[in-house]
């Protein structure tokens, strides 16, 4: 695919770089050789000129705002398509047929359930742990329940693994979450579609059976779609590096839940609620947004800005209509915590700090205030973002293995520290 190259100049000496042409998106320049041939790294912490791998799956123009899975943008998925359809699309390449689907969904229904020794597993960890700390451990751990889909030079392990990952994750997540709060564990309903099926798990206790409303758990199943895949994020760059080292999936998959955690990633949507609920009234927005653009002041809007995103992040939009419906249907339109979210996007997108830094409601602004209602408390929305984000996961990881190209990932440096010394004894320091 190499039809243009560049040239690089280093000390008198010419290099050409092959440029490579993608389907979409802007050309490459393949530096492979660069080292090889000239004894020069290239400087790039954050990754944010690098493409680390080439990938079929899921195309962002962060410019115009578009997310495609597999070619298909992301309104038609979010409106047309469910959760688990594009689990079979983002694994397998193609919109499945109805026989396709069916056998699909059969095989995600019958592995819900965890290891029943997994109960146990649970219940070493302090209840007051965060739910995303035991899905860490938890999903780590199926390595060591499911000896049988570890071998990842076998294809057959591999879609094992894959089908046990998607199938499982809402299962854990619900019970991180009923363990959190002293309930017993609710085993999964294979009666139930996979959003209501989590939704039930969460919120339904022996003592009383729990409904689930069929208009919730599209807008469940919605919030799943939306996060089903983003490219080479931070969380699916570890699971590829992490699976580049010939790591089972299990452990991958968790370093990817670690890696999700954090604040500035997956753990915005637990941040930006918080934010939210500390502004409190509408009128301490302008302090909020002073702060903001304080540079001697750490602090920053939450579910605002998105490293690739620099017009608007497509999925934030299809959130907000999600938001309304979910907050009419539930007859708390004037939530207060919306008010503030409505009148706080008003004012930044007319603000010049964030008008001229391109910073947009990322897809966290409006999950959570979606999720708060729904009932889940703020610990639970990053462990709902986990478990959307496996089948990208566990998509991008495959066609990492079933690469031919595929070798361990092993960034270079550029080391600034001291030169070599000799080592002084405790008594000379
Ligand atoms: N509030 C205020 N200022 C911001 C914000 C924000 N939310 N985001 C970026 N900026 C400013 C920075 O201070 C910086 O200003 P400067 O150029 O004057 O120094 C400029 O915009 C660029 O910011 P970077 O941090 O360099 O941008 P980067 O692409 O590295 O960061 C990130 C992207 C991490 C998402 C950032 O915008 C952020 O921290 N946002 C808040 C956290 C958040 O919502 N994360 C969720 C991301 S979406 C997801 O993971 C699903």
């Amino acid at each position: 695919m190499a039809d243009k190259s560049a040239k690089l100049r280093i000390n008198d000496q010419d290099y050409e770089l092959p440029i490579l042409s993608p389907t979409q998106g802007p050309d490459v320049l393949d530096i492979r050789k660069l080292y090889g041939q000239a004894d020069v790294f290239t400087y790039d912490p954050g990754f944010t000129s690098t493409a680390s791998c080439d990938s079929t799956i899921t195309f962002i123009d962060g410019d115009k705002g578009e997310l495609w899975y597999r070619g298909y943008p992301i309104e038609q998925l979010a409106s047309q398509s469910n959760y688990l359809e594009v689990c079979y699309l983002l694994l397998y390449g193609e919109l499945p047929t109805t026989a396709q689907m069916e056998d699909f969904r059969t095989r995600v229904t019958r592995h819900t359930m965890v290891h029943e020794q997994m109960h146990n597993f649970f219940r070493g960890f302090r209840r007051d742990a965060h739910p995303m700390a035991t899905m860490v451990g938890v999903v780590g751990a199926m390595s060591a329940f499911y000896h049988d889909s570890t071998d990842i030079g076998d294809s057959w392990q591999r879609e094992v693994a894959s089908i046990r990952l998607i199938a499982k994750l809402p299962t854990i997540a619900a019970m991180a979450y009923k363990y959190s709060i002293g309930q017993p564990f609710v085993y999964p309903d294979n009666e139930l579609d996979y959003a209501s099926n989590f939704l039930n798990m969460c919120f339904s206790v022996p003592a009383e059976k729990y409904k689930v409303d069929p208009a919730l758990a599209r807008a469940m199943d919605r919030i799943f779609t939306l996060h089903a895949d983003h490219e080479q994020n931070a969380s699916t760059s570890t699971v590829r590096l992490a699976g580049s080292s010939g790591a089972n999936p299990f452990a991958c998959i968790a370093a990817g839940i670690a890696c999700l955690w954090g604040p500035a990633h997956g753990g915005a949507n637990q941040a930006c609620l918080e934010m939210l609920r500390e502004i409190g009234t509408v009128d301490r927005i302008p302090e909020f947004i002073a702060r903001a653009k304080d540079k001697e002041d750490p602090f920053r809007l939450m579910g605002f800005g998105h490293r690739v995103y620099k017009n608007f992040d497509p999925r934030a939009k299809v959130m907000k209509e999600s938001a309304d419906e979910v907050l009419d249907l539930l007859g708390v339109g004037d939530n207060p915590t919306l008010q503030v979210a409505k009148e706080l996007e008003r004012i930044a997108l007319e603000d010049e700090y964030f008008v001229s830094k391109k910073l947009y409601p990322n897809v966290d602004f409006y999950s959570g205030i979606i999720l708060e209602a729904m009932g889940f408390p703020t610990s639970m929305f990053t462990p709902i973002f986990a478990l959307s984000r496996t089948v990208g996961w566990i998509a991008q990881w495959k066609e990492m293995i079933g690469d031919p190209q595929n070798k361990i990932g092993r960034p270079r440096q550029l080391y600034v520290g001291s030169d070599k010394r000799d080592y002084v004894d405790f008594s000379k320091r």
